[in-house]
């Protein structure tokens, strides 16, 4: 028999059979039977190798018209099994309402919007605001108002990404680094007293590895009133720190440097998993470093329009990815942003 032949009568019988198919079982049994790899017609297709070249394209070629007829024909029958099936139901009245429903996948708050929220309370809480502004910044807020001009060091730990390629720090557009440009922009608009914390992603040009993501999520506070000290700042950020961290927690500030503060300060906590004797999650410090403040630099100040001499204030950024890394004791920042359902589901 040529193979033309033999293909020819392995589609009538695979025709024949279709036709007496009844159910979706028997349907299964015919797929594997006709179109699966223990077939005739793939036992066929597999010995073409062995024709002359141009029998070989003919064959092929009927074959696999044959397939794609066969592939067709099990959709149309499977979909007419499918109508036979929901007639049937319906008519002989046999669904049973009693079942329990199927149960509806809750869904949850990422566990970065979980902590992001906390921060938030921890600050309402105490009589703060919050505000938001836009993460495409402009070169002047996000740097030269905050005293960080062109060409200065500063900028070289918060490379960005850029929108356009303008000179002008006016006019030039970037993704925002920090949350940092909104103390600016609020103390444009309003006048002292101010309490605001503005929550948001940031934007960085970072080689990513567990620490460092080129996302991430900041809170900034601002505060400016006739009167505050460094001693409110330390007053509020404990009492944030506490509501994080458990009540127990000490702090500890040390001297750091931020261009728009004067001084800087970076505010650790005791560790909250040894109490402060070392461990892994300390880096055997005892201390762990959950973010940046300080009195916000006079120069600021006068720009803003306010009297240095009558108004002080005091500012903090922190990152609620690296809170959160402590909260759940996540070893690598990069979790939050993968979309792992395995990873978020624990949350
Ligand atoms: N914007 C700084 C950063 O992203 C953090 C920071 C430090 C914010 C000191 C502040 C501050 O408001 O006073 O690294």
């Amino acid at each position: 028999m040529s193979v033309k032949d033999q293909i020819e009568a392995i589609a009538s019988e695979a025709r024949d059979q279709l036709a007496g198919v009844t159910d979706a079982g028997a349907l299964e049994e015919w797929r594997i039977a006709v179109l699966g790899r223990k077939s005739p017609l793939q036992s066929v297709l597999r010995s073409l190798g062995e024709l002359p070249a141009d029998m070989r394209r003919e064959a092929g070629r009927i074959a696999n018209v044959l397939k794609q007829e066969l592939d067709g024909a099990l959709d149309v029958k499977r979909e007419e099994l499918g109508r036979q099936k929901i007639a049937e139901t319906e008519t002989s009245g046999r669904i049973d309402v009693s079942l329990p429903a199927r149960p509806i996948g809750a869904g949850r708050l990422h566990p970065i919007t979980q902590t992001q929220r906390d921060v938030v309370h921890a600050f309402v809480a105490q009589g703060f605001s919050v505000i938001e502004g836009p993460e495409v910044e402009l070169d002047y807020y996000n740097f030269e108002a905050l005293r960080i001009p062109k060409d200065h060091p500063a900028r070289e730990l918060m490379d960005t990404f850029y929108i356009d390629r303008e000179d002008d720090s006016d006019t030039k557009l970037l993704l925002r680094t920090h949350t940092s440009p909104n103390q600016i922009r609020f103390m444009e608009s309003h006048d002292p007293p101010i309490r605001v914390i503005c929550p948001g992603r940031t934007y960085r040009n970072e080689a990513t590895d567990p620490s460092h993501e080129w996302m991430i999520t900041q809170t900034e506070v601002l505060a400016v009133d006739r009167g505050l000290t460094l001693a409110h700042l330390k007053g509020t950020l404990f009492e944030f720190a506490k509501r994080l961290f458990g009540r127990e927690r000490k702090i500890r500030f040390r001297c750091d440097f931020f261009r728009f503060v004067e001084p800087g300060v970076d505010m650790a906590i005791d560790c909250f998993l040894c109490g402060g004797s070392g461990c892994r999650t300390c880096k055997q410090e005892g201390w762990i470093e959950i973010l940046g403040a300080g009195m916000v630099h006079p120069e600021i100040l006068s720009k803003m329009g306010y009297d240095p001499d009558i108004y002080t204030g005091f500012a903090a950024g922190l990152g609620v990815e690296r809170i959160a890394m402590l909260r759940y004791g996540v070893d690598d920042i990069r979790h939050f942003y993968e979309n792992d359902i395995r990873f978020l589901r624990q949350f």
